[in-house]
């Protein structure tokens, strides 16, 4: 890592070491055009080959079958909130939401400008600490869909299995911090949509795959910007797309492709997981937010005995290059994100610090 310290921002988040190099001399000159990737048209030859190229290594890594489209929008994920439902949900119907933290809560918030939303299961009342399921799920009779986050980036927790859709309802899942981190069975969704800043690339770009036939069919009249289906049939680029972005998260898949694909993602996920997890599960100075069975591979939430000795925790580790530490405000404690780009050796250094801290600290808990 030389003049590097281990990352565990939760996003926008470290990428991988390859790609940045690769990008530091696409920056001056990319394919030999004596122009950079900064500099070129969204409309010429060469960004025709990044947005193909980007396209086609994108369905690949996740095996994406033909009847879905792969588009990018501007806007963040959060702008996701009001396109589904402006897309997907006719008015009068009710659509099912499951309420698992801030990002799904900021969704929630925003299906009333177009029709009904209902909870259909929540964890809210556990600080959202796990994924309700089982008896803990009440869908609505005839939902137009049901949405979901598959992996909780403040919470750290994550869906282990999709959920359930009644009648004709389809799935749509906000998978912005988990996208691409195992094999997932992406026909299983009516439309995904990830924010690129965590395990695919920089902010500013937005990945959708949605299915054709609902994109090309949505519910109502919509402005061209909000129209899915215009957006994925331009290529992304019915305006100025984000070029570098886009660029950006197609050197991304490359690498996903060269590391051994989404089962090499999933293997060294786990392992770098369960490095911490394993020593969390060992001991009892350190206390984790999120039940064992609902525990995310990404974020790693936990916290120590006192808010003060969480300060203290942060600090210290920031100064021996463990950065960006800290939890979200909404639970506090502290937080380690570690998707894909993120170093094995970072989780070992992580663990060696936590076991420091614990001896040095632990009387402090008496
Ligand atoms: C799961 C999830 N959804 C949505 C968002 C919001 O993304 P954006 O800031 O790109 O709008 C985030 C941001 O961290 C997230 O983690």
């Amino acid at each position: 890592m030389s003049d590097r310290v281990y990352n565990f921002s939760a996003g926008p988040a470290c990428l991988p070491e390859s790609v940045l190099k690769q990008a530091q001399k696409d920056i001056w000159n990319i394919f030999d055009s004596g122009i950079g990737v900064l500099e070129h048209s969204h409309r010429n030859k060469y960004f025709d080959r990044i947005t193909h190229e980007t396209e086609a290594d994108c369905r690949t890594v996740g095996n994406i079958p033909d009847d879905m489209a792969i588009f990018w929008m501007q806007g963040g994920a959060t702008s996701q909130c009001y396109m589904v439902p402006a897309n997907f949900l006719p008015e009068g119907r009710t659509a099912d939401y499951f309420q698992t933290g801030k990002w799904a809560n900021d969704s929630i918030n925003e299906v009333h400008h177009y029709g009904n939303v209902h909870i259909c299961g929540s964890s809210k009342d556990a600080t959202y600490n796990h994924i309700p399921k089982g008896d803990q799920v009440k869908n609505s009779d005839n939902p137009a869909y049901v949405q979901f986050t598959s992996n909780n980036t403040i919470m750290g927790t994550e869906f282990k299995a999709n959920p359930a859709t009644p009648g004709d309802s389809f799935l749509v899942a906000d998978m912005s911090s988990n996208i691409y981190s195992r094999p997932m069975d992406f026909s299983q969704y009516g439309l995904v949509y990830a924010g690129a800043q965590k395990n695919l690339g920089p902010a500013g770009v937005t990945l959708l795959i949605g299915k054709k036939s609902l994109i090309d069919n949505p519910v109502r009249e919509l402005p061209k910007m909000m129209q899915y289906g215009l957006c994925a049939k331009k290529e992304g680029r019915y305006n100025t797309p984000p070029t570098f972005g886009v660029y950006l998260m197609g050197q991304v898949f490359k690498w996903i492709l060269a590391e051994g694909g989404l089962t090499a993602m999933a293997e060294i996920n786990r392992e770098k997981a369960a490095i911490i997890y394993d020593f969390i599960d060992s001991q009892d100075f350190f206390t984790p937010h999120a039940i064992t069975e609902d525990r995310s591979d990404m974020n790693i939430t936990f916290k120590c005995p006192s808010a003060e000795l969480d300060k203290l925790f942060i600090e210290q580790a920031d100064a021996r290059g463990l950065t960006t530490l800290a939890g979200h405000r909404a639970i506090g404690g502290m937080r380690a994100s570690i998707y894909n780009a993120f170093p094995k050796a970072g989780c070992e250094a992580l663990v060696a610090f936590m076991k420091d801290f614990a001896h040095v600290n632990a009387g402090a808990t008496a």
